[in-house]
């Protein structure tokens, strides 16, 4: 008994070092080839995922979602992935490191043509951002439409209507004006007057620059010179400061992604939606330590910080690849515009209503907006 015992005794031992062995093997394998986890975030509901936890104000429940579980999250929207960026090196991952995969577009179905002639056809529901007939319209874009010299070939009509619009106004003062519109241009224009209508030390600073710099080349009193408006510093930082607190496009356009990819230590995987939370990024006090929820412009005089991709921390045209193409125009019509109102008005609140009462709620949309349209009554200028 005894011996046979002993016979078998190396032989069970060896069975259990081999089973023990493989087993370790087969494990280190599979989770050498296990990828990361998703990004974390909210517990998502059966079927719905996490869409009652989105609301009205998507732009800041995310921000909510991300001071919880980090700068990189995922929610499900019904069977959608969406993964959102909230932070500068976030957002360079997806805009710079891992750009090319994560720069796809997600096309809603909804949109009644099929992705051939959309890739064809329209830039904004393209749902490659890297094939040839896309690199096309970028280029036209870069070269033609919105080149420094078709810019500089067009400031005069855009000098023209604004001095018409100078001369409308002339004919409305003491009146009640609505101002609003919905495109990105005129939400912005909208924000920075009534952030200078709340932050009059502003608005005297603004002032006191256009006429020290504007007023001797002035030939009418309403005819703005663009590119000397365009070169103001104080002007440009008020632009600025507008785009950082209120960015017209909240989450830029969703992107999506061709293929899976690794993004901080976690599995973006291939079809995810992909937004970057830029109004959230722009009021992170970790990023933005002097008050970010305040207008300040001086923030900007001095300091680096732009917004043509380059700067994670302010993105208010995106970056990379998919970065609006429009910066060269906008970034001529807004302080062309602004100048031209604060230039030839002066610009108070109807019935004498306190600036400091103003309701500076958002209307989360195709862009951010007033949700209380701006009313302002132009007076005849004091300059
Ligand atoms: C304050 C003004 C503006 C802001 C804040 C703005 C912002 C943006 C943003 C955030 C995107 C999406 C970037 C992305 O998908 O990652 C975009 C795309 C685009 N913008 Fe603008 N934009 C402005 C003005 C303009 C103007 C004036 C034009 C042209 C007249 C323009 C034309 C476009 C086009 C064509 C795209 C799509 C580009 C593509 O997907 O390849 N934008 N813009």
């Amino acid at each position: 008994m005894v011996l046979i015992y002993l016979l078998l005794l190396p032989i069970s031992i060896t069975i259990l070092v081999v089973i023990t062995v493989s087993r370790f093997l087969t494990t280190s394998a599979a989770s050498k080839h296990r990828s990361p986890p998703l990004p974390p975030g909210p517990k998502p509901w059966p079927i719905i995922g996490n869409l009652p936890h989105l609301g009205k104000q998507a732009h800041i429940s995310l921000q909510r979602f991300s001071q919880l579980y980090g700068p990189l999250i995922s929610l499900r929207l019904g069977s959608q992935l969406l993964v959102v960026a909230s932070s500068p090196a976030a957002a360079s991952e997806i805009l710079r490191t891992h750009d090319r995969l994560l720069s796809a577009r997600y096309v809603p179905t909804v949109v009644p043509y099929d992705t051939v002639e959309l890739d064809r056809k329209a830039i904004v529901w393209a749902s490659s951002c890297s094939n040839d007939q896309w690199k096309a319209f970028r280029a036209m874009f870069r070269n033609q439409i919105f080149s420094a010299k078709a810019i500089e070939s067009q400031a005069a009509v855009r000098e023209r209507k604004v001095a018409q619009m100078v001369e409308f106004l002339e004919g409305k003062l003491g009146e009640e004006l609505f101002s609003a519109g919905t495109d990105t241009n005129t939400a912005t224009i909208e924000w920075a007057m009534t952030e200078l209508i709340r932050n009059k030390g502003a608005m005297e600073k603004l002032r006191e620059e256009l006429m020290a710099e504007l007023s001797p080349p002035l030939l009418g009193k309403s005819q703005i010179d663009e590119s000397a408006a365009c070169r103001l510093p104080y002007l440009n930082a008020i632009v600025k400061e507008t785009l950082r607190l209120h960015p017209p496009g909240p989450l830029l356009l969703p992107h999506r992604a061709s293929e899976s990819c690794e993004v901080m230590g976690y599995t973006v995987p291939e079809g995810a939606q992909i937004v970057v939370n830029v109004w959230a990024i722009s009021r992170d006090p970790t990023v933005w330590e002097d008050d970010p929820t305040s207008f300040k412009p001086e923030r900007f005089i001095g300091s680096e910080v732009d917004f043509r991709g380059q700067d994670f921390e302010l993105l208010p045209f995106g970056a990379g690849r998919r970065m609006c193409p429009g910066v060269p125009l906008a970034t001529r019509q807004i302080p062309l515009v602004l100048a031209a109102l604060v230039r030839n008005f002066d610009w108070c609140l109807p019935d004498g209503e306190d600036p400091a009462e103003m309701d500076m709620s958002e209307k989360f949309g195709i862009t951010l907006q007033k949700e209380q349209p701006l009313l302002l009554v132009p007076n005849g200028s004091s300059l």
